[in-house]
Parts: structure tokens; C-alpha cells; sequence
């Protein structure tokens, strides 16, 4: 089901979302369990016929009744802090399905993992093999690892999210990564297990996956050479999904890209999808509270803001905007700007945008801010973080409590005697 409109109202799991915003009040984000895990069900079938293991990328989207729902259906995590693997732990993820990532992880983060048994530690530089080895011996301890090459491959997609570059931060030149893993192979207390790389997110271009992983397996191949043996390929996350109008690989023909170079292989394989999991999961809906015009164009402002989902004004990234409830369609529509109430001229989410004819009160809803939405959110302009709900089985769950005005200072501390 996911959200779809019923006689010209937004439903979402077959329930009304007008319905949940009158009782939840606005912005909030909503999930639709079913368009979850038919997304992560999607992938286990794509990937049935080779041995796959699926690592949702808990940065897309951290809320513990998303990730416990994952858990459930048997999914991996991958997580790259120390508090995405305690919540990938709260929410059920076996500690052999979660793989730690990140190009600079703490000391008390390595600690952390490697109490923790994780299947695998992807390891970003040699510096960093060198700390791991050090406290696993501290631990006596054998630290599972793969290592992040960084195969300099220019995914097309936003610059920030492009990280398989040659100028990126991420990973181990591809030129001296056979190089560090000879050094890894001597370390008493590292155990090699696999390769990792992520070129980047929202890539649409399902093709250069193989030509990533050719040379992935050319690089394992000659590391089997020298007596190091692969036994788990990581080819990350990354996989995007339609935003606006681009041509979007779906996720089977996304993994026709990459059979047939593992079929005849004994590699394991790891995925770590997180956008193409969660991003049409999610929608925010937000309420109407302005309609004013300007020197040259219209201004829709509504409840939400920058603060809730960050992706326009960071990235420039489009996101459908929907009625919840359709009226007034048959006259012409307004071309508008759709802003928050936020201080900043960034604090937008669509600019010069046709909508149906809108009024003060309405309901709009912004489609595909599943992943990096409440992720990404923040209490900027001191605004309490908004509600997370789920709709299972056509009924509405709070995932997430709205954040209230104490929220916003229980964690700070005048000292005594300033004044
Ligand atoms: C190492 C790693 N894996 C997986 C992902 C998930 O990417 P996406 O949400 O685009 O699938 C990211 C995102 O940046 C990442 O850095």
C-alpha cells in the first residue's frame, strides 16, 4: 500500500493521514511499515541466489523501531559511531550482523566494537589498523576487519556524497591497499575477513557498481596471489532513488549489475543500502501557516523547517510536495516558494514551485524524506525536533515523542555564581 491517495486524500498503510496530523499535530514524520520492509524484502530476493548479507546503513535513519523492524527481518546494520552501534544493539541486531564503519573512529569507539564481537571493523588507514591491533592485544582480542579501498571512481551525484574519489577522505589508495593488507596479514591481532568500499549515495548509474567491483575482485584476486585470503566483499550503499523525475535503476536490476561477477565466486557479499531502504518510507507532513506574496513570487510557509530536513537547503535536493488533501485542483495552481519559519534564506524546501491552489490551514506532504530527514535534523532556531510515527496495519504508532521546550535545556547548566 504505502501512501497513496484515496478520493483525493493521502492515505498511508491505508490509513488517513489527515486523520493522524489533527491528533499527532504538525510537522512530524511519517513511516509507512509496509513500504519498509518491502524495500528491505526487495533486496533479499534480488540477492537470493549468492550469499548476501544486507547491512542497512543506520545513518539513513536511526529511530529504534525502524531499526528494530529490520532486525527483525533478519537484516544486517552498519553503523559508524558508537552510538549508532548502541542503538543497532538496543533495537535486536546481532553483534555477527553488524559491521562498524568510518574513517575515524575513537578509541573508545574501537573498544566499544571490539567488546561487542561485531562480524567486521572496516578499517580506513593503516594509522587506524595500527590503533586496532594495539587495543584488540590490550583486549587479547582478535579484531575481525575488512579494509575500505578507495577505488577512485567519479559516481555522479552530489559532491558531498561522492566518496569514491581520488580526492576524497575515505579509504586506502587503491594503489597501496595490497600494501596494507601484507602489514594487516602480520598483525597478531588482526584477523582479515573481507574489502570494503562505498563510492558514494543517490547514485543512479546501476553500471558503474560493476565496474567498481571488477575492480574489487581484481584486487582480491591478487591479494589471494600473495596468500591473503577474501572471504566477505563489501560494495557499501548508495543505491538512489527517484526524487524527481530521473531514470531510477530498480533494486533487481541494480543486482544484475553485480551477479554475474560473484556467481562463480566464493565471495560472501555485503550490501549496506541505506537511502534505497528508508528514503519512500518516510514522508513529512506539515501544515500551512502563511501565504504571503512577495516583491516577485509567492511564499507558502509552512511549519516545518530546515531544521526537520536539512536535504534542500544542504544538497539543493528536490523533494515531491503534496497535498494531503486535494482541493481546489481544478483552477490553474499557485507557483510558489514553500519555506519554513526558520531565520536563514536557506530555511526552504522548494523554490518556484507549481502546487494545487493552497490555502492557510492546509496539509502538505514532503515525499521521500525517509533517509537523511529526521537523521540530519537538528534544534537550530531552538525548535523541539519533531514526532516520528509509524503506521502498521493501518494503525498509527508514535516512534518518536515530539521534543518538548524542556528538551531543549535539560542538558545545559548555568554555573553557579555566574550572575
Ligand atoms: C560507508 C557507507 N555505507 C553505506 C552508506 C549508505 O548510503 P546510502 O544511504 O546512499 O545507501 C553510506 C552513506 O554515506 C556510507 O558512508
Amino acid at each position: 500500500m504505502g501512501f497513496e491517495y484515496r478520493e483525493g486524500e493521502l492515505y498511508c498503510d491505508g490509513l488517513r493521514i489527515k486523520t493522524v496530523a489533527t491528533e499527532v499535530q504538525t510537522p512530524f514524520y511519517l513511516y509507512s511499515y509496509e513500504t519498509l520492509t518491502s524495500a528491505y524484502e526487495s533486496y533479499k530476493e534480488a540477492f537470493s541466489k549468492i550469499d548476501t548479507l544486507i547491512c542497512y546503513a543506520a545513518k539513513a535513519n536511526s529511530n529504534l523501531a525502524i531499526l528494530n523492524v529490520l532486525a527483525q527481518k533478519g537484516s544486517g546494520i552498519d553503523v559508524v559511531s558508537g552510538g549508532e552501534l548502541f542503538k543497532a544493539l538496543k533495537a535486536g541486531f546481532p553483534p555477527q550482523k553488524i559491521v562498524f564503519n568510518g574513517n575515524g573512529k575513537t578509541r573508545q569507539e574501537i573498544e566499544y566494537a571490539l567488546e561487542n564481537d561485531l562480524l567486521m571493523i572496516n578499517v580506513d588507514s593503516i594509522n587506524e589498523l595500527l590503533v586496532l591491533n594495539q587495543i584488540a592485544n590490550q583486549k587479547t582480542k582478535k579484531a575481525r576487519i575488512a579494509i575500505r579501498v578507495n577505488p577512485d571512481v567519479n559516481p555522479i551525484t552530489h559532491h558531498y556524497i561522492a566518496t569514491g574519489l581520488a580526492k576524497s577522505k575515505f579509504g586506502v589508495n587503491i594503489h597501496e591497499v595490497k600494501d596494507v593488507y601484507l602489514q594487516a596479514s602480520k598483525l597478531e591481532n588482526i584477523e582479515i575477513k573481507g574489502i570494503h568500499c562505498h563510492v558514494g549515495s543517490q547514485i543512479i548509474q546501476a553500471n558503474l557498481y560493476g565496474e567498481v567491483l571488477q575492480k574489487v575482485i581484481k584486487l582480491t584476486e591478487g591479494l589471494r596471489e600473495i596468500g591473503i585470503s577474501i572471504e566477505y566483499i563489501n560494495l557499501g550503499g548508495g543505491l538512489g532513488i527517484r526524487y524527481h523525475d530521473e531514470d531510477v535503476p530498480t533494486i533487481q536490476s541494480f543486482s544484475e549489475m553485480i551477479l554475474p561477477h560473484m556467481i562463480n565466486t566464493n565471495y560472501k557479499l555485503i550490501l549496506e543500502p541505506g537511502r534505497s531502504i528508508v528514503g519512500e518510507t518516510g514522508i513529512l507532513v506539515t501544515r500551512i501557516n502563511y501565504i504571503k506574496k512577495g516583491f516577485h513570487k509567492y511564499f507558502v510557509v509552512v511549519d516545518a523547517a530546515m531544521n526537520d530536513l536539512i536535504r534542500p537547503a544542504f544538497y539543493k535536493s528536490y523533494h515531491r510536495i503534496l497535498p494531503v488533501v486535494e482541493h481546489n485542483m481544478e483552477d490553474e495552481g499557485l507557483t510558489t516558494d514553500i519555506v519554513g519559519p526558520i531565520c536563514e534564506d536557506g530555511d526552504f524546501f522548494a523554490h518556484e514551485r507549481l502546487i494545487p491552489k493552497p490555502e492557510e490551514g492546509d496539509l502538505l506532504a514532503i515525499l521521500d524524506t525517509g533517509a537523511y530527514g529526521f537523521a540530519m535534523s537538528s534544534n537550530y532556531n531552538m525548535r523541539p525536533r519533531t514526532a516520528e510515527v509509524m503506521v502498521i496495519n493501518g494503525k498509527y504508532h508514535i516512534i518518536r515523542k515530539r521534543e518538548s521546550y524542556e528538551d531543549l535545556i535539560n542538558k545545559e547548566v548555568i554555573p553557579e555564581g555566574l550572575a
